[in-house]
């Protein structure tokens, strides 16, 4: 049925959109019909390109008319299938409108088109002496308006926040056609509800961003970077305390002796150290001077005399920490060929010991036959813990059993007060694991603001709730 709509209005989107970019070959439908998940095929019915806000709208006002879902489109990097197209959807991709519209050395602003690279905001923002903070490792591919759809994280959080802490304004086109735009760029404005932070996280459902105003930080000081092994899974928040006390802490990482094995084989890389631990943390802390360095190592002989580390060590310029960051960067990709069973949960950090001693026990009770890779941003409570398939079992029987398996991790997490997705979002791949972290009169609501936006269910349908 979608596919003689979109018979119908192939003119009209011709007429809005060039026809270099409204894209029906099939190469470029499997391209674009995906994001990095590997569940789902992709089966879009077009791919349109818009230049401008008003092509958008216009695009959005046609779908409305002809009742043809949209699934909008950034760099597709995301882990839970939000930018997945696999029911005949019109693709709605961001790729053209990708500039930087105006740097603003007063209010240290950027505004840009929501298709903009997360790295060229960062470089950008870096030659004018300023900074951009949120940044993972996709950054060279993810697009700012997903970054925004998604509120993603990265590695800076415990720092700088996640994207929603940055951004200032939006311009956004609603499921309805309306173009809103919201806040723009103002630090105070308390004029009622702000809609910026509806949109922020809203996975497409609500409206397509088109605009985004980001502000910068200051250039950061040096940072250095240490690479610690640590015994006990269960003693990693006593050291982000202790380590906590002293410095200005970026980034605190962890990672199990598994996934730091994955990644030197595959990149062929020397491990940090001789001695190999079952868990490594990965910290990095801001220096102004040489009395910073000296305060992380006295934390880390703390930390040995208290027996939580065993061994360790300290990047010694710029070239060594991106090398040690390569160790805790690496594992995601490394990982992908091999389509793991991904979990992205949270808790607050107080919690976490006993949290990661509940989810160890169950994943050792549920899974004595598979590989667990474990890693994650400790720092602020957000453990990934990947399901490797062994490679007798067919894909089908493996994320049958680790669905299953999810739903008792989803009863931990509801016990513990958490969140079923920290930082990689609902799309379609969560869904049904929705209520474990939120109220049944929390997703009503969610449903009747769908409504308010995107009343005849236009954007990206199937998708959060
Ligand atoms: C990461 O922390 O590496 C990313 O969230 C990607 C992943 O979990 O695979
Ligand atoms: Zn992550």
């Amino acid at each position: 049925m979608i596919r003689s709509t979109l018979e119908k209005i192939l003119p009209t989107l011709r007429s809005i959109c060039a026809d270099d970019r409204v894209l029906i070959d099939t190469a470029s439908l499997q391209a674009y019909g995906v994001d990095r998940t590997t569940r789902w095929q992709p089966c879009p019915c077009a791919v349109i390109l818009p230049n401008s806000i008003d092509e958008v709208q216009a695009i959005v006002k046609c779908a409305n008319t002809h009742e043809l879902p949209i699934v909008p489109s950034g760099g597709r990097t995301g882990l839970s299938g939000g930018a997945v197209a696999k029911d005949g959807e019109l693709v709605l991709a961001m790729d053209r409108m990708n500039k930087i519209l105006d740097f603003n050395p007063i209010d240290q602003t950027i505004r840009c088109e929501a298709g903009a690279i997360t790295q060229t905001i960062q470089e950008y923002a870096e030659q004018e002496g300023l900074y951009y903070p949120v940044n993972f490792a996709s950054a060279g591919s993810s697009q700012i308006g997903g970054n925004v759809a998604t509120n993603a994280g990265g590695i800076n959080v415990i720092r700088y926040g996640m994207t929603r802490d940055w951004v200032v304004g939006l311009s956004v086109v609603t499921g309805a056609g309306k173009i809103l735009e919201l806040n723009r760029g103002l630090i105070k404005n308390n004029t009622g509800y702000d809609f910026r932070h509806l949109f922020i996280g809203s996975e497409g459902t609500l409206g397509i961003i088109c605009e985004a105003t980001v502000r910068l930080a200051p250039a950061p000081p040096g940072r250095s970077v240490q690479v610690l092994g640590v015994n006990d899974f269960e003693t990693i928040t006593e050291i982000l305390s202790i380590y906590n006390s002293g410095l200005c802490l970026t980034a605190f990482e962890f990672f199990s002796d598994l996934a730091l094995d994955k990644v030197l084989k595959h990149h062929k890389l020397p491990a940090p150290f001789t001695v190999r631990t079952p868990y490594y943390v990965l910290l990095e802390f801001e220096h102004k001077d040489d009395r910073d360095l000296a305060i992380a190592l006295a934390l880390f002989e703390e930390c040995n005399d208290k027996q939580l580390v065993s061994d360790g060590v300290i990047s010694q310029n710029q070239k060594q920490a991106e090398k040690l960051w390569r160790l805790r960067e690496d594992i995601s990709e490394t990982l992908a060929p091999g389509k793991p069973y991904k979990n992205d949960i949270s808790v607050n950090i107080s919690l976490m010991p006993d949290f990661i001693r509940a989810v160890d026990e169950l994943a050792q009770q549920s899974y004595p036959d598979f590989e667990i890779v474990w890693y994650g941003h400790i720092g602020d409570g957000n453990l990934h813990l990947n399901i490797l398939k062994p490679d007798a079992l067919s894909a089908q029987a493996f994320n049958q059993r680790c669905a299953d398996v999810s739903i008792q991790v989803a009863e931990l997490v509801a016990k513990f007060s958490g969140s079923i997705s920290a930082e990689h979002g609902v799309g379609l791949l969560k869904k049904d694991l929705l209520h474990y972290s939120r109220s049944d009169s929390e997703i009503a609501l969610m449903r009747q603001l769908k409504q308010v936006f995107d009343p005849n269910s236009i954007l990206n349908p199937g998708k959060l709730i």
